[in-house]
């Protein structure tokens, strides 16, 4: 994979001449020249790159203290621990946790925050077995359920579902965000999908374990009662169709959180839960004595073999790519290596810098669109696990020959120098401009540079915005954005939890050859 990221980044900071090679066994393999770190553009580059992976470091901070400093310390007084510590009490221990989507409903809500989405999911090892965790942050407006919340969650079980991955959701949540409730209801993809796909992957056998370490009110009430197991945590968990205030307001029926819902009813009487724990620590044991119990084997369609360290320092990726996208670096193609890859069941890595196919006379003459077809059929037919990193541009048809997210690869990433579009906004602006001169052509009437410059400035600045790896992460068009460096660390986790799924024959649709 190393060997990958080094052939696609061929940089004109490097010193001309200067190829290395590496020797493996019979064969030579070249992994790109050692670049000159002493060049203007490395530097200019390293510079440029290290601010965005700074910034992305200092805004990742924030978004991990969760609720506001209030909600935090009203949960943690309740005894329960927050939503990150109960993570890091469920994975094994010194193991890594692959977070995804860190940046969901960032800027989202005008004024109102939700950190992370109000959810935090990732895989994560426990008990040895790689698992989907979902967790609600209840220091968040009571962990309810925002649009976002919903995709997020939805986009976890999608991860789990095609990578075969047991579910644990840590429920601490009362439900559907009411004001937003037209949002997340009612159509295929809002909340009540969650329990569809709960009932699908049980029904596939994968997993599902469900622990109630607070509110689990109406909707949410079915997460833990679909799941396969559940656990409540006595005095705390609860699970109810509709809370004190709903039965009183209902039937003028009095009663307690605890009485309606709590541990000691569903361990003892209702039969809805399976598990009673003292307290979240206690929860969390329990969880992973379940999965040591799930007699679980990951078989693997792939031959593994010792990874190996790279030959050079990880964060030499800044000083290649920068942050100046305007500056040339080759990344290399071919088309029917996707073909071979599915013959062989070898994955595929996707590393997007793409401004889109050729446009212009000569390329439609030799056909451009037949080719970028061909090109876009593999893609979307190919079975074999398929990863996306974006480290550049990501434009118009490009995003889709390269496997963007509709071309469904298992895992998509974005470095933070990267950039999402139709087209680059100085096209969009210069497009927009051609049709605004034509039309007053035709009727007549002047065009001057001043309202070109009127009509294309608004233009760049909203794809700029809309163009950032934060708007897009805060909208799920990814699955998180990532610190160049630390590439091979997320591709090896994300590399690893895919291979959990048998890897399916690929079937190729027609294409004009
Ligand atoms: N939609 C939107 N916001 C909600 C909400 C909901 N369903 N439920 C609670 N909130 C907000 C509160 O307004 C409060 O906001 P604030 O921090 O800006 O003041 C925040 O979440 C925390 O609520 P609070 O009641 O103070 O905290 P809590 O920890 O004691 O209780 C709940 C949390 C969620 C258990 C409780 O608020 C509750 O029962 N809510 C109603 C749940 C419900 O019936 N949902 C409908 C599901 S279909």
């Amino acid at each position: 994979m190393w060997a990958a990221l080094r052939l696609a980044l061929r940089p004109c900071a490097r010193a001309p001449g200067s190829t290395l090679r590496a020797y493996h066994g019979a064969s030579v393999v070249a992994l790109g020249t050692q670049p000159d770190s002493s060049s203007a553009i490395y530097q200019e580059n390293y510079k440029q790159m290290k601010a965005l992976v700074d910034q992305l470091y200092e805004r990742a901070q924030k978004i991990r203290l969760g609720g506001d400093e209030k909600a935090r310390a009203r949960h943690v007084s309740r005894g329960k621990l927050l939503a990150r510590e109960r993570v890091d009490g469920l994975i094994d221990p010194g193991s890594p946790f692959l977070e995804l989507s860190q940046f969901a409903g960032y800027q989202l809500y005008g004024d109102e925050e939700v950190p992370a989405g109000g959810i935090i999911t990732g895989i994560g090892r426990v008990s040895g077995v790689e698992c989907m965790i979902v967790a609600n942050d209840a220091t968040i407006k009571g962990g309810t359920y925002y649009p976002v919340t919903v995709k997020k969650h939805l986009r976890a079980q999608e991860i789990a579902m095609q990578n075969r991955l047991p579910c644990i959701y840590l429920v601490d949540s009362g439900g559907a965000n009411l004001p937003r409730q037209a949002e997340i209801f009612a159509d295929r993809d809002h909340f009540g999908r969650a329990f569809y796909n709960q009932a699908i992957m049980s029904s596939e056998g994968i997993v599902q374990i469900a622990v109630v370490m607070g509110f689990c009110t109406a909707g949410g009430a079915y997460l833990p009662a679909m799941a396969d197991e559940n656990i409540i945590v006595r005095k705390q968990g609860t699970i109810f169709l509709g809370g004190p205030p709903l039965v009183k307001a209902a039937t003028g029926e009095e009663v307690s959180a605890e009485d309606l819902g709590g541990a000691d009813l569903h361990c003892r009487k209702s039969g809805v839960s399976d598990y009673y724990a003292l307290d979240d620590n206690h929860a969390l044991h329990l969880v992973r004595t379940i999965v040591r119990n799930l007699n679980y084997q990951k078989k693997l369609d792939v031959t593994i073999e010792p990874s190996e360290d790279p030959l050079f320092p990880a964060d030499e990726l800044y000083g290649i790519v920068g942050a100046n996208l305007k500056r040339n670096f080759d990344v290399r193609e071919g088309a029917h290596f996707v073909q071979l890859c599915c013959q062989r069941n070898i994955p595929l890595l996707f590393l997007q810098n793409i401004t889109g196919f050729m446009v212009g006379r000569e390329y439609e003459a030799e056909g451009i669109a037949k080719d970028g077809a061909k090109m876009v059929t593999a893609v979307a037919c190919a079975n074999v696990p398929k990863i996306t990193v974006i480290i550049g541009g990501s434009y118009g048809a490009g995003n889709y020959g390269m496997c963007g997210r509709a071309y469904s690869p298992r895992f998509l990433y974005m470095w933070p120098n990267a950039r999402i579009s139709v087209m680059g906004g100085e096209q969009a602006a210069n497009v927009l401009a051609t049709v605004a001169r034509d039309q007053r052509a035709r009727e007549g009437k002047q065009f001057s540079s001043a309202d070109e410059a009127a009509l294309k400035e608004p233009i760049m600045k909203r794809f700029d915005e809309e163009g950032s790896p934060y708007y897009s992460s805060a909208r799920l068009w990814d699955d998180g954005i990532i610190d160049p460096a630390d590439t091979r660390l997320v591709l090896g986790l994300s590399l690893s939890a895919a291979l959990n799924a048998p890897i399916q024959k690929s079937n190729f649709g027609i294409w004009r050859m």
